[in-house]
């Protein structure tokens, strides 16, 4: 009983931690990627009638000035992102200007 109290207590831990150190601009990108407009960015990209932004990236298909500038001004049922960007928690933690935090979805979504 104590051991496996001793193991959850360390589980724990480690994803405490693991929620706390979200702080290299990749960590980032994905807590945007996952939590902006409380539903993710996830919520309608992965979808598949949606632009499947990781794979137009990787094939050289979305420059990051577009992407900047679809999340700045939106188009058609894309909503403007930047302020849901600016509210992400780990976002406002690491004091990241808007290009920062654009720059961290971009890497991430490169990755
Ligand atoms: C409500 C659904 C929705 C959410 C939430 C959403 N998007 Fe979009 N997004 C769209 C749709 C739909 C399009 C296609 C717009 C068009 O057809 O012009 C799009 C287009 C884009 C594009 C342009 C892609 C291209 O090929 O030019 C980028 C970049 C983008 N979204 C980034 C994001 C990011 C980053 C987030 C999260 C911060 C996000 N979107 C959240 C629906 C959404």
């Amino acid at each position: 009983m104590k051991k496996s109290f001793g193991l959850l207590a360390c589980v724990t831990l480690l994803a405490i931690s693991s929620q706390v150190s979200a702080n290299t601009e990749e960590e980032i990108g994905a807590k945007i990627y996952e939590r902006a407009f409380g539903r993710g960015c996830g919520s309608c990209h992965d979808v598949a009638s949606n632009p499947q932004l990781s794979a137009l990236i990787k094939a050289g298909k979305l420059p990051k000035e577009q992407f900047a500038k679809v999340i700045k001004e939106g188009r058609n049922g894309m909503p403007k992102a930047s302020a849901a960007i600016m509210e992400v928690g780990p976002v406002k933690k690491a004091g990241y200007t808007e290009d920062q935090a654009i720059d961290a979805v971009y890497e991430y979504l490169k990755k």
